[in-house]
């Protein structure tokens, strides 16, 4: 009978009489429901004289539970088990922690230890000996020594699983049917791959929660679920889950209703997928509520008529409809409800929707325009959504166009809910927290920003009173970091999962005690300003020139490109060395002196110059960025605002109009300057870029290097070398095979033809002068190209100069590249298995000692890195900062510095004179690796200025 009861707070208004008369009846149905051929007349003294219909008991059963709503027993906490605890797991009592709780707003730090018993967290105090020795059972005791401890990483955005890596044709389209823009039926539970080598990496990066989404070619992609990252010994997609939906096992009776997800999606990608407008897919969407709120009022006149005691509506079935019964729950506030939506349009639209017909937001997803309309996500029915964020990743479309780093910090302002995310694997949730470490680079409170991986999400799931926190009571899914978690490349020592430690033998790097502290980040209220001001696209051009004579004083750092190396001349984090000062006139160094002017005199006699005070700044080498198409267009899904791609000899041939397969296309004559992505950079410090010729196949052409500050390519110093080194491809993408496109570049390079373009370049390759890249990843392949490289120079009786690009199995053959003399550009500069040819990756601590590009520095090899889509130039310098962090002793700054600039610059075939006349950077507060630092300055001795961003 118990599961009949309803208690009275989840039941409203008249529905109360409704309840009580269900009791009664529940009792009699269940009494009489084993014998055939009773009648209403037996068994209500009624004088209706069919039999019962089997539809009866399941009817009274719904009415019963019609407003029932999630809703959490408040002696949930006190549980003394976990339905995921796994039998014979030891407990475990994590010592002398510095824990971020999740208490006080984000707030609550304390000094603790930790105990784990039961797959929960079962205390947080200080526990004597005494305590450990007399435990019911013995004690792992883990010593954290005052490490940070957070809890488990909740990404509230993920397809792992259902989008897995690595990608093959008959796993990658399980996150969207195409069979139609409205299907609130699916279940991404249903494409649920276990066997996604992501599970292990993103658990590495600390992240123990994802909720699974379809992904957002529908309107309504279909039903998210949450899961728990670990493996289990059942090793199936159920068992993963947390807290599935009672609509999955009707037997399973739960004390209270689990939530459910649900995946909207509105804007392009419906639009695209669908061939349909704006309009088409958001009635769509009306009509599909409709239908819903048709079945939902079809079930309450039921449910009243039952409650009025007409027991002739049990005649008929209780109205239900598989496909839409999703959507009735969502209208009865059963579904957490979340919304891919970029722009102001699109939010409008569904904030409309949800007012039209009465169902909550539970979060708006990507939402890169949300900042701009903070009090329009306000009026959501039911109250403001939160809002799941990307921290710099944007511009790729119209939609992402004004997507603003600012965006956490300034809808946190407005008291929205801030959520980073990682859409894996769009972004790899192995680094979600690097997400939030940028958000809090760009203003958002630290607090908000350790709770926008954790307790924020964790709270916008409806399931805080299991995951987010570490609190008495809850799941023992926590993480102990050997840094602040907001410090640049935190990474895991320890990742519990339902009190099982998921890391063995992880590596952990000793790290200084600066990393300890959350950094202390500059100020972006100007700019944060200004991109409301701006709508989002706040001017980013240089805001000062100057060709005068500048000192830069209180310097801790110098890191200057000398004939392509970078040397550091100057660190204050030797001992006994004082701030630099550097004077800088027309665009060059002058002088530079480690304790005052005394030296540099000479130089500022004939004026009376701007001193700037760079609080312990650096002045470093300009970065480089190469790997995406930067440079070549505005935003990479529009084809109007893009170069294009090449034709390729080997699929279909190249148009006898440009030369036919002996033409070879210049990326130069394609560039476009004064995209925001370029400027961006820009402002970061990454000033040039090298971009080959997007393609799609086996053929290239020739890179060249451009300037990102550049305004167009007539202005001085706009077009830096015209062209660089020939590109090809050599891949896995069916047809042409891999050994045909290698058998077109044996043939390229030994039978060189004529007088034509490629001929012509060929030639200079073959002579040593040009510099061919291949671009591979498959450590196979790169075998090939080295064995290919052998048999060319020994044709020729002459060395060539070539360079793998990709190479994210390179570290398997770094030995080999090593004594071949061939350089590696790895793209991107943290590896992740996309595809099959880049599986072999070495993921770099906590799961290998040492990453792919310290290994590979290890054996001499010259190492670059690049980037894979054009918005991340920006963050060249974390991405190369986090690498001197985790290559430890094996990777300097210098040579962090240098795989983003000079040796990218060699590896890429640059000119001398590129070489020798580098731009450098002048940062304030830290160097260009510290997520401390801004860039103030770039000098520029091509254009003889200094350029204040
Ligand atoms: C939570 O912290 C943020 C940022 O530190 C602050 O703006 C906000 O007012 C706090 N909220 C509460 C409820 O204390
Ligand atoms: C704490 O220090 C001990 C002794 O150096 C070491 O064995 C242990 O791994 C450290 N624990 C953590 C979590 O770093
Ligand atoms: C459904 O729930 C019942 C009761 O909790 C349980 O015994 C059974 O194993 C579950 N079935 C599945 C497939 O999970
Ligand atoms: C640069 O390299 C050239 C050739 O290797 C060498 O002659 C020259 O001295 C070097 N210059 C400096 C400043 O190291
Ligand atoms: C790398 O170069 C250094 C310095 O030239 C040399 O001592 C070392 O043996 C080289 N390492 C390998 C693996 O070749």
């Amino acid at each position: 009978m118990e599961k009949y009861m309803t208690s009275p707070r989840s039941v409203r208004g008249h529905h109360v009489g409704l309840a009580i008369i269900f009791v009664c009846l529940g009792s009699f149905l269940v009494v009489f429901t084993d014998l055939h051929g009773i009648s209403y007349k037996n068994l209500l003294s009624h004088s209706v004289s069919r039999p019962l219909p089997p539809h009866a008991l399941n009817a009274l059963e719904r009415c019963q539970s019609l407003h029932r709503t999630p809703q959490v027993s408040l002696d949930f906490t006190k549980r003394s088990r976990s339905d995921r605890f796994v039998e014979g797991t030891k407990p475990i009592l994590i010592k002398n922690a510095k824990v971020w709780t999740g208490g006080h707003n984000g707030t609550e730090v304390v000094n603790a230890d930790i105990l784990l018993d039961n797959g929960l967290i079962k205390g947080l105090g200080v526990y004597a000996t005494s305590f450990v020795k007399s435990y019911s059972s013995p004690l792992t005791v883990i010593d954290a020594n005052g490490s940070w401890v957070t809890p488990g990483i909740v990404d509230m955005h993920s397809h792992l699983g259902d989008s897995s890596s690595p990608e093959l044709s008959g796993a990658s389209f399980d996150d969207n049917s195409p069979h139609g823009p409205i299907l609130p039926w699916l279940r991404a539970l249903d494409g649920l791959n276990t066997h996604d080598d992501s599970y292990q990496l993103s658990i590495s990066g600390g992240v123990t929660t994802a909720l699974v989404l379809p992904g957002s070619a529908n309107a309504i992609g279909g039903q998210g679920f949450t899961i728990k990252l670990r493996p289990t010994k059942e090793r199936t997609p159920t068992s993963i889950l947390l807290e599935p939906p009672s609509q999955l096992n009707l037997s399973h009776q739960q004390d209270y209703l689990p939530w459910r997800y649900m995946k909207h999606a509105c804007g392009e990608n419906p639009s695209r997928v669908y061939d349909q407008t704006r309009m088409d897919t958001v009635w769509a969407f009306r009509e599909a509520y409709n239908e819903a709120r048709e079945i939902m009022f079809a079930q309450n006149s039921y449910c009243d008529k039952l409650g009025a005691g007409d027991w002739k509506v049990l005649e008929e079935p209780f109205p239900d409809s598989l496909q839409w019964e999703s959507l009735v729950d969502v209208l009865r506030g059963r579904v957490k409800v979340q919304v891919h939506c970029y722009e102001t349009v699109d939010l409008n639209d569904i904030v409309r929707l949800s007012n039209e017909f009465q169902f909550p937001i539970s979060a708006f997803h990507h939402a890169h325009e949300a900042y701009l309309v903070p009090e329009l996500l306000k009026t959501t029915y039911g109250g403001p959504p939160g809002v799941a964020m990307f921290a710099t990743n944007a511009r790729y479309k119209r939609e992402a166009y004004r997507g603003s780093e600012f965006a956490p910090k300034i809808l946190a302002q407005h008291g929205l809910k801030v959520v980073m995310k990682s859409d894996h694997p769009v972004l790899d949730s192995r680094h979600l927290l690097f997400e939030a470490q940028q958000a809090y680079y760009y203003g958002l409170p630290e607090n908000l920003a350790i709770a926008a991986v954790t307790s924020t999400p964790a709270d916008i799931l409806g399931l805080g009173h299991r995951i987010g926190y570490i609190k008495e009571g809850l799941d023992a899914d926590l993480v102990i970091w050997d840094s602040h978690p907001l410090s640049l490349g935190a990474t895991p020592k320890q990742v519990f999962i339902d009190g099982i430690a998921q890391l063995d033998n992880p590596y952990v790097l000793p790290k200084p005690n600066t990393f300890q502290y959350a950094p202390i980040v500059p100020d972006f209220e100007k700019e944060a300003r200004e991109s409301v001001t701006y709508e989002g696209l706040p001017p980013l051009g240089v805001s000062e020139t100057d060709l005068g004579v500048i000192v830069f004083k209180n310097i801790s750092t110098l890191y200057i490109p000398i004939n392509g190396t970078i040397q550091s001349l100057h660190s204050t984090e030797n001992e006994n060395v004082s701030p630099s000062v550097v004077v800088v006139d027309a665009g060059r160094i002058v002088c530079y002196d480690t304790m005052n002017l005394d030296s540099c005199q000479s130089f500022l006699q004939s004026s009376n110059p701007r001193i700037i005070d760079l609080e312990g700044g650096s002045i470093s080498s300009a970065l480089v960025t190469y790997g995406s198409p930067l440079g070549l267009g505005e935003m990479e899904s529009e084809d109007s605002t893009m170069d294009g791609d090449v034709f390729d000899p080997l699929k279909a041939g190249v148009p006898s109009v440009m030369g036919g397969d002996g033409a070879l296309v210049h990326a130069a004559d394609g560039l476009q300057f004064g995209s925001r992505s370029a400027l961006l950079a820009y402002r970061a410090g990454v000033t040039a870029g090298i971009s080959a010729p997007t393609h799609e196949g086996f053929y290239a052409g020739l890179s060249t290097t451009f300037s990102t500050g550049a305004s167009h390519k007539l202005a001085p110093g706009a077009l830096i070398q015209s062209t660089n080194a020939l590109h090809v491809s050599v891949r896995h993408i069916g047809s042409p095979s891999v050994s045909s496109q290698v058998s077109a570049l044996r043939h390229m390079l030994l039978h060189p033809q004529g007088v034509t373009e490629a001929g012509k370049w060929l030639r200079s390759v073959i002579e040593g002068r040009t510099t061919l890249v291949v671009d591979a990843d498959s450590a196979d392949i790169i075998a090939t190209i080295v064995l290919l490289k052998k048999e060319v120079e020994s044709h020729y009786g002459a060395r060539i100069k070539l360079t793998i690009s990709g190479g994210l199995e390179a570290h398997l053959l770094a030995k080999e590249l090593s004594e071949a003399h061939i350089g590696v550009i790895q793209v991107p500069s943290r590896p992740f298995p996309t595809t099959w040819e880049r599986k072999r990756i070495l993921p770099g601590p906590p799961l290998s000692e040492l990453s792919s590009v310290a290994y590979l520095l290890s054996y001499n090899v010259t190492v670059g890195v690049g980037i894979e889509e054009a918005w991340s130039a920006r963050n060249t310098r974390f991405d190369l900062g986090w690498l001197a962090i985790e290559g430890g002793e094996l990777v300097s700054k210098s040579d962090a510095i240098a795989m983003g600039s000079t040796n990218l610059l060699r590896l890429l075939g640059a000119d001398a004179e590129v070489l020798n006349t580098m731009d450098l950077v002048v940062t304030s507060g830290g160097d260009i690796l510290n997520i401390e630092s801004k860039v103030v300055a770039i000098i520029s001795p091509k254009t003889g200025s200094i350029n204040f961003v």
